[in-house]
Protein backbone atom coordinates (compact mmCIF):
# COMPACT_ATOMS: atom_id res chain seq x y z
CA UNK A 1 0.00 0.00 0.00
CA UNK A 2 1.06 3.51 -1.11
CA UNK A 3 0.17 6.79 0.45
CA UNK A 4 0.87 10.04 -0.82
CA UNK A 5 0.88 12.91 1.39
CA UNK A 6 3.58 15.70 0.16
CA UNK A 7 0.85 17.81 -1.87
CA UNK A 8 -1.48 18.40 1.19
CA UNK A 9 -2.25 21.37 2.55
CA UNK A 10 -1.18 19.47 6.14
CA UNK A 11 2.90 18.91 5.40
CA UNK A 12 2.92 22.28 2.96
CA UNK A 13 2.67 24.59 6.37
CA UNK A 14 4.49 21.75 7.93
CA UNK A 15 7.48 22.32 5.60
CA UNK A 16 7.12 26.18 6.14
CA UNK A 17 6.95 25.78 9.68
CA UNK A 18 9.85 23.67 10.35
CA UNK A 19 11.85 26.35 8.21
CA UNK A 20 11.09 28.92 10.33
CA UNK A 21 8.92 30.62 7.18
CA UNK A 22 6.32 31.40 9.31
CA UNK A 23 8.55 33.17 11.84
CA UNK A 24 10.23 36.74 11.85
CA UNK A 25 13.92 35.89 13.12
CA UNK A 26 16.69 34.10 11.54
CA UNK A 27 18.40 34.35 8.54
CA UNK A 28 16.31 34.40 5.13
CA UNK A 29 18.75 32.71 3.16
CA UNK A 30 19.44 29.66 5.06
CA UNK A 31 15.25 29.38 5.72
CA UNK A 32 15.00 29.34 1.97
CA UNK A 33 17.55 26.92 1.37
CA UNK A 34 16.52 24.95 4.16
CA UNK A 35 12.67 25.42 2.71
CA UNK A 36 13.86 23.96 -0.45
CA UNK A 37 16.07 21.06 0.62
CA UNK A 38 13.31 19.65 3.29
CA UNK A 39 10.57 19.89 0.31
CA UNK A 40 12.33 17.90 -1.74
CA UNK A 41 13.20 15.30 0.92
CA UNK A 42 9.77 15.30 2.18
CA UNK A 43 8.75 14.32 -1.65
CA UNK A 44 11.16 11.89 -2.59
CA UNK A 45 10.46 10.01 1.00
CA UNK A 46 6.18 9.92 -0.11
CA UNK A 47 7.20 9.35 -4.28
CA UNK A 48 9.64 6.40 -3.41
CA UNK A 49 7.55 5.48 -0.45
CA UNK A 50 11.00 5.49 1.65
CA UNK A 51 10.53 3.19 4.84
CA UNK A 52 11.18 3.97 8.48
CA UNK A 53 14.05 1.23 8.09
CA UNK A 54 15.74 3.26 5.15
CA UNK A 55 15.34 6.15 6.78
CA UNK A 56 17.52 5.57 9.43
CA UNK A 57 19.83 3.65 7.90
CA UNK A 58 20.64 6.96 6.44
CA UNK A 59 20.55 8.91 9.46
CA UNK A 60 22.68 6.25 10.92
CA UNK A 61 25.19 6.75 7.50
CA UNK A 62 25.27 10.58 8.07
CA UNK A 63 26.28 10.11 11.75
CA UNK A 64 29.38 8.01 10.78
CA UNK A 65 30.67 9.86 7.84
CA UNK A 66 30.57 13.06 9.88
CA UNK A 67 32.52 11.07 13.09
CA UNK A 68 35.04 9.97 10.11
CA UNK A 69 35.07 13.69 9.42
CA UNK A 70 34.26 12.36 5.27
CA UNK A 71 31.62 15.03 4.26
CA UNK A 72 34.48 16.56 2.44
CA UNK A 73 35.10 13.46 1.03
CA UNK A 74 31.69 11.88 -0.35
CA UNK A 75 30.95 15.65 -2.09
CA UNK A 76 32.93 15.00 -4.64
CA UNK A 77 32.03 11.35 -4.84
CA UNK A 78 28.57 12.13 -5.91
CA UNK A 79 29.90 15.19 -8.14
CA UNK A 80 28.85 17.92 -6.27
CA UNK A 81 32.38 19.24 -6.12
CA UNK A 82 32.45 18.77 -10.20
CA UNK A 83 28.90 20.54 -10.62
CA UNK A 84 29.98 23.76 -8.85
CA UNK A 85 32.92 23.86 -11.24
CA UNK A 86 29.94 23.14 -14.54
CA UNK A 87 28.57 25.97 -12.97
CA UNK A 88 31.25 28.19 -12.66
CA UNK A 89 31.95 26.91 -16.58
CA UNK A 90 28.80 28.25 -17.28
CA UNK A 91 28.84 31.33 -15.83
CA UNK A 92 32.46 32.14 -17.65
CA UNK A 93 30.65 31.10 -20.96
CA UNK A 94 27.85 33.69 -20.02
CA UNK A 95 30.47 36.07 -19.86
CA UNK A 96 32.51 35.45 -22.84
CA UNK A 97 35.89 34.19 -20.90
CA UNK A 98 37.77 31.43 -22.09
CA UNK A 99 39.70 29.23 -19.33
CA UNK A 100 42.79 27.97 -21.28
CA UNK A 101 43.61 25.84 -18.84
CA UNK A 102 39.96 24.22 -17.24
CA UNK A 103 39.47 24.40 -13.49
CA UNK A 104 38.83 21.06 -11.63
CA UNK A 105 37.99 20.32 -7.92
CA UNK A 106 39.82 21.09 -4.92
CA UNK A 107 39.37 18.39 -2.71
CA UNK A 108 39.36 18.39 1.08
CA UNK A 109 43.13 18.07 1.34
CA UNK A 110 44.75 21.23 1.06
CA UNK A 111 47.04 22.36 4.12
CA UNK A 112 47.81 26.53 4.00
CA UNK A 113 50.96 27.66 5.17
CA UNK A 114 53.34 25.63 3.21
CA UNK A 115 56.95 26.78 2.88
CA UNK A 116 57.09 29.71 -0.02
CA UNK A 117 60.06 29.07 -2.74
CA UNK A 118 61.35 31.32 -5.65
CA UNK A 119 61.20 29.62 -9.00
CA UNK A 120 61.76 26.25 -8.63
CA UNK A 121 61.12 24.09 -5.43
CA UNK A 122 62.01 20.03 -4.10
CA UNK A 123 58.75 19.04 -2.82
CA UNK A 124 59.40 15.75 -1.43
CA UNK A 125 62.10 15.29 1.75
CA UNK A 126 63.43 11.99 -0.30
CA UNK A 127 61.97 9.77 2.42
CA UNK A 128 59.85 7.91 0.03
CA UNK A 129 61.73 5.01 -2.02
CA UNK A 130 60.23 3.70 -3.88
CA UNK A 131 59.42 7.21 -5.81
CA UNK A 132 60.02 7.98 -9.39
CA UNK A 133 62.04 11.47 -9.54
CA UNK A 134 59.40 14.09 -11.75
CA UNK A 135 60.45 17.30 -12.81
CA UNK A 136 57.18 19.86 -13.83
CA UNK A 137 57.74 23.39 -15.27
CA UNK A 138 56.10 25.41 -16.83
CA UNK A 139 55.02 29.38 -17.26
CA UNK A 140 51.98 30.79 -15.40
CA UNK A 141 50.35 33.19 -18.12
CA UNK A 142 48.18 35.68 -18.58
CA UNK A 143 44.98 35.32 -20.97
CA UNK A 144 46.84 37.13 -23.30
CA UNK A 145 49.39 34.79 -23.44
CA UNK A 146 52.21 36.73 -21.67
CA UNK A 147 54.01 35.28 -18.72
CA UNK A 148 53.29 36.69 -15.06
CA UNK A 149 56.32 36.77 -13.03
CA UNK A 150 55.57 36.81 -9.52
CA UNK A 151 52.60 34.56 -9.67
CA UNK A 152 52.34 32.34 -6.36
CA UNK A 153 51.76 28.34 -8.06
CA UNK A 154 50.45 26.46 -4.99
CA UNK A 155 51.18 22.69 -5.32
CA UNK A 156 50.19 19.99 -3.30
CA UNK A 157 50.09 15.49 -3.88
CA UNK A 158 50.19 12.32 -2.10
CA UNK A 159 53.31 9.90 -1.88
CA UNK A 160 53.51 6.67 -3.44
CA UNK A 161 51.02 4.69 -0.70
CA UNK A 162 48.14 7.89 -1.45
CA UNK A 163 48.64 9.81 1.76
CA UNK A 164 49.27 13.22 2.18
CA UNK A 165 51.10 15.19 4.46
CA UNK A 166 49.12 16.72 7.32
CA UNK A 167 46.52 13.82 6.64
CA UNK A 168 48.73 10.41 6.62
CA UNK A 169 47.54 7.80 8.61
CA UNK A 170 50.85 6.38 9.64
CA UNK A 171 51.85 9.66 10.72
CA UNK A 172 55.63 9.23 8.84
CA UNK A 173 55.42 12.00 6.76
CA UNK A 174 56.89 15.51 7.87
CA UNK A 175 55.02 18.30 8.05
CA UNK A 176 54.35 20.05 4.31
CA UNK A 177 55.60 17.33 3.08
CA UNK A 178 54.97 17.31 -0.42
CA UNK A 179 53.43 20.92 -0.27
CA UNK A 180 54.64 24.16 -2.07
CA UNK A 181 54.08 27.70 -2.66
CA UNK A 182 56.30 28.25 -5.72
CA UNK A 183 56.70 32.06 -7.12
CA UNK A 184 57.05 32.21 -10.12
CA UNK A 185 60.41 34.29 -11.88
CA UNK A 186 60.79 36.99 -13.98
CA UNK A 187 59.82 35.32 -16.93
CA UNK A 188 57.06 33.45 -15.30
CA UNK A 189 58.43 30.50 -14.87
CA UNK A 190 57.70 28.41 -11.98
CA UNK A 191 59.05 24.31 -11.77
CA UNK A 192 59.72 21.57 -8.94
CA UNK A 193 61.44 18.32 -8.28
CA UNK A 194 59.42 15.87 -6.72
CA UNK A 195 58.20 11.92 -7.10
CA UNK A 196 55.69 10.73 -9.25
CA UNK A 197 52.63 10.24 -7.41
CA UNK A 198 50.36 7.28 -7.01
CA UNK A 199 46.44 6.84 -7.33
CA UNK A 200 44.44 6.59 -4.01
CA UNK A 201 41.25 5.32 -2.73
CA UNK A 202 38.38 6.29 -0.18
CA UNK A 203 39.50 4.71 3.35
CA UNK A 204 38.47 0.69 3.17
CA UNK A 205 35.43 0.37 4.60
CA UNK A 206 34.51 3.72 5.43
CA UNK A 207 31.16 5.07 5.32
CA UNK A 208 31.83 6.94 1.86
CA UNK A 209 33.20 3.95 0.58
CA UNK A 210 30.18 1.61 1.28
CA UNK A 211 27.75 4.24 -0.14
CA UNK A 212 29.83 4.09 -3.19
CA UNK A 213 29.83 -0.17 -3.35
CA UNK A 214 25.82 0.57 -2.91
CA UNK A 215 25.99 2.18 -5.95
CA UNK A 216 27.83 -0.21 -7.79
CA UNK A 217 30.57 2.37 -8.07
CA UNK A 218 34.73 2.45 -6.50
CA UNK A 219 36.14 4.99 -4.44
CA UNK A 220 39.51 5.37 -6.56
CA UNK A 221 41.30 7.97 -8.11
CA UNK A 222 44.00 7.84 -10.91
CA UNK A 223 47.31 9.70 -9.62
CA UNK A 224 47.25 13.19 -9.77
CA UNK A 225 48.78 16.74 -8.56
CA UNK A 226 46.61 19.45 -7.04
CA UNK A 227 47.29 23.37 -7.91
CA UNK A 228 46.37 26.88 -6.54
CA UNK A 229 47.55 29.22 -9.10
CA UNK A 230 46.99 33.10 -8.14
CA UNK A 231 48.65 36.75 -9.19
CA UNK A 232 47.66 40.36 -8.93
CA UNK A 233 45.21 41.16 -11.41
CA UNK A 234 44.11 37.80 -12.47
CA UNK A 235 41.47 35.15 -11.15
CA UNK A 236 42.70 32.28 -8.86
CA UNK A 237 43.01 28.99 -10.37
CA UNK A 238 42.10 25.83 -9.00
CA UNK A 239 43.05 22.84 -10.67
CA UNK A 240 44.84 19.81 -10.57
CA UNK A 241 46.57 17.91 -13.31
CA UNK A 242 46.12 13.66 -13.65
CA UNK A 243 49.69 11.29 -14.40
CA UNK A 244 49.35 10.13 -17.95
CA UNK A 245 48.96 6.08 -18.46
CA UNK A 246 46.97 5.76 -14.39
CA UNK A 247 44.32 3.09 -15.63
CA UNK A 248 42.02 4.97 -13.95
CA UNK A 249 42.68 8.55 -15.55
CA UNK A 250 39.16 8.66 -17.14
CA UNK A 251 37.49 6.61 -14.39
CA UNK A 252 37.85 8.94 -11.11
CA UNK A 253 35.68 8.20 -8.18
CA UNK A 254 35.76 12.28 -8.01
CA UNK A 255 35.16 13.12 -11.08
CA UNK A 256 38.33 16.12 -11.36
CA UNK A 257 39.30 14.67 -15.12
CA UNK A 258 39.12 17.18 -17.47
CA UNK A 259 40.19 17.25 -20.95
CA UNK A 260 43.53 19.71 -21.20
CA UNK A 261 44.52 18.21 -17.86
CA UNK A 262 46.15 15.23 -18.57
CA UNK A 263 50.01 16.29 -19.78
CA UNK A 264 52.31 14.35 -21.66
CA UNK A 265 54.87 12.67 -19.45
CA UNK A 266 58.01 11.91 -20.70
CA UNK A 267 60.84 9.55 -19.82
CA UNK A 268 64.66 11.12 -19.40
CA UNK A 269 67.55 8.82 -18.79
CA UNK A 270 69.82 11.29 -20.91
CA UNK A 271 72.79 12.84 -19.09
CA UNK A 272 72.11 16.57 -19.90
CA UNK A 273 68.57 16.50 -18.64
CA UNK A 274 69.82 14.45 -15.43
CA UNK A 275 72.84 17.34 -15.30
CA UNK A 276 70.63 20.27 -15.86
CA UNK A 277 68.01 19.15 -12.69
CA UNK A 278 70.98 17.91 -10.70
CA UNK A 279 69.66 14.54 -10.30
CA UNK A 280 71.45 10.98 -9.89
CA UNK A 281 69.10 9.03 -12.58
CA UNK A 282 66.62 8.51 -15.01
CA UNK A 283 63.36 11.16 -14.18
CA UNK A 284 59.85 12.24 -15.69
CA UNK A 285 59.32 15.09 -17.25
CA UNK A 286 55.77 17.06 -17.52
CA UNK A 287 56.25 20.54 -18.93
CA UNK A 288 53.02 22.09 -18.41
CA UNK A 289 51.46 26.32 -18.85
CA UNK A 290 49.10 27.57 -16.45
CA UNK A 291 46.63 30.27 -18.00
CA UNK A 292 45.30 32.44 -15.71
CA UNK A 293 41.67 34.59 -16.72
CA UNK A 294 41.61 38.14 -15.47
CA UNK A 295 39.53 39.40 -12.97
CA UNK A 296 35.92 40.42 -13.84
CA UNK A 297 35.22 44.39 -12.82
CA UNK A 298 38.20 44.39 -10.87
CA UNK A 299 37.18 41.10 -8.76
CA UNK A 300 37.56 37.77 -8.74
CA UNK A 301 34.07 36.66 -8.99
CA UNK A 302 35.05 33.23 -8.35
CA UNK A 303 37.44 32.88 -5.58
CA UNK A 304 36.08 30.38 -3.11
CA UNK A 305 35.86 30.58 0.50
CA UNK A 306 35.90 27.50 2.56
CA UNK A 307 36.87 25.98 5.87
CA UNK A 308 40.37 24.63 5.18
CA UNK A 309 43.59 22.93 7.03
CA UNK A 310 46.31 25.26 8.31
CA UNK A 311 49.70 24.36 9.52
FE1 LIG B 1 44.23 14.57 -4.24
Amino acid sequence: MSVKIFDTPDVQAFLRKVSGLDQAGGDPRTKRIAHRILSDLYRAIDDLDVTPDEYWAGIAWLNELGAAGQAGLISPGLGLDHFLDLRLDALDAELGIENRTPRTIEGPLYVAGAPVVEGFARLDDGRDRNGHTLVMHGVVKGDDGAPVPGARVEVWHCDTRGFYSHFDPTGEQAPFNMRRTIVADEQGRYGFRSIVPKGYGVPPGSPTERLLFALGRHGQRPAHIHFFVSADGHRKLTTQINIAGDPLVNDDFAYATRDGLVPRIVERDDEAGIRAYGLDGPFAEIAFDFWLSPLVDGVDNQLVERPRAAA
